[in-house]
């Protein structure tokens, strides 16, 4: 069995962060979103796996490089334009061959893992499987209805009036017939080829298609309030270690891990939390629900529920909370009067001043 990761799209909804990363590559409790889905899929015993990419392709590759840290075999599958979830099947025809593979889209975030459902499908011999869990806005997803006997008998994408409040969640199962059904669909109102019509295609044809749902958390990870959950989900059990500097003057509590060469400084991190490699806390509070990544300093500042990335600076600021805050960006007091807010943000930035 094989893996096809997708991992192409534009992250719109998460911009400005989205203008220079790809939103798979967003930390939750320090460890970008993408990560967790390729552990998944290699925890489940399949380890060559195709990520398809898109404009984010070079930093991807950067992140995932060969795959040999995550124990699979990456290999990478360009798509020019997004096209649609089918048509990245459709690109991946060689390195898929005849095997059967898992689809994930990268960017969904699922605790618990795809064991189950991997060997589910192995046993059941289908020519589709498909993640579905209950949500309270299908309209938003893609939405299943099932048979009394419990196979599926219509995918619609995104319905005005969904006809059950079964939604896929992106992770999909597959014998080679898929192929089939991705060259015989056309696109879409919204030009692309959908793996729903894909899937219908097959069950149209008479193939027999299952759902597999869900039993622990999911959660696709298009805006803020969804990373912020996860990073919540996450560090809720996260194993407590402090490997950096904690200085006798300082209070860590309750579930925190301070990574290797961090330091606490005369500052009070209450947990769960996490403060990566080489940040400094100094005179601060870090409280819960917070993700601080690599190289940050944060000083005289005052920060809760909220994930920073890399190399980032922040000086006296009261308070922050609720907030995702990009690489090496700097939010400092001003000294200087008349005392003002001087911003310079990025296209799309949103700021909340209190
Ligand atoms: C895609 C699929 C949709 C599915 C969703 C899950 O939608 O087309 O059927 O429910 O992923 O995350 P997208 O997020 O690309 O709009």
């Amino acid at each position: 069995m094989k893996a096809l990761v997708l991992s192409g799209g534009a992250g719109t909804r998460l911009r400005p962060i989205t203008h220079t990363s790809a939103k798979q590559l967003v930390p939750v409790a320090n460890k970008p979103v993408l990560f967790y889905g390729l552990e998944a899929i290699r925890d489940a015993g399949v380890t060559e796996v195709g990520i398809i990419v898109g404009d984010t392709e070079a930093e991807i590759r950067a992140a995932v490089g060969d795959g040999s840290a995550l124990g699979i075999r990456a290999t990478y599958i360009r798509q020019q334009a997004p096209l649609g979830l089918a048509h990245c099947v459709l690109i991946a025809r060689d390195f898929l061959g005849d095997d059967d593979f898992v689809m994930y889209l990268g960017d969904n975030f699922i605790i618990g893992g795809i064991s189950d459902l991997v060997r589910d499908f192995t046993a059941g011999g289908y020519a589709a499987q498909i993640l579905l869990t209950k949500v309270a806005n299908p309209s938003q997803f893609g939405v299943a209805e099932l048979s009394p006997e419990g196979r599926v008998t219509t995918l619609v994408e995104k319905p005005k009036d969904p006809r059950s409040d079964l939604a896929l969640v992106g992770v999909y199962m597959f014998r080679p017939v898929i192929h089939e059904a991705v060259r015989a669909i056309a696109p879409s109102g919204r030009g692309e080829l959908e793996i729903t019509d894909a899937i219908q295609w097959l069950i149209d044809s008479g193939e027999d298609v299952r759902p597999h749902l869900v039993s622990g958390y999911w959660k696709d990870t298009g805006r803020l309030e969804d990373m912020l959950e996860c990073n919540r989900k996450v560090l809720e059990s996260i194993e407590p270690a402090v490997r950096g500097e904690v200085d006798p003057a300082s209070q860590v509590i309750g579930r925190v891990v301070v990574e290797e060469g961090a330091s606490i400084v005369r500052s009070v991190v209450r947990g769960p939390a996490i403060i990566g490699r080489g940040t400094r806390i100094v005179d601060a509070y870090v409280g819960p629900f917070t993700s601080i990544y690599t190289g940050c300093t944060i000083e005289r500042t005052e920060i809760e529920h909220s994930i920073i990335l890399e190399s980032c600076t922040i000086r006296g600021i009261s308070r922050i909370e609720d907030s995702l805050i990009g690489k090496e960006v700097e939010v400092v007091q001003s000294a200087v009067r008349p005392r003002a807010h001087r911003l310079m943000l990025g296209d799309h930035s949103r700021v909340s001043i209190a």
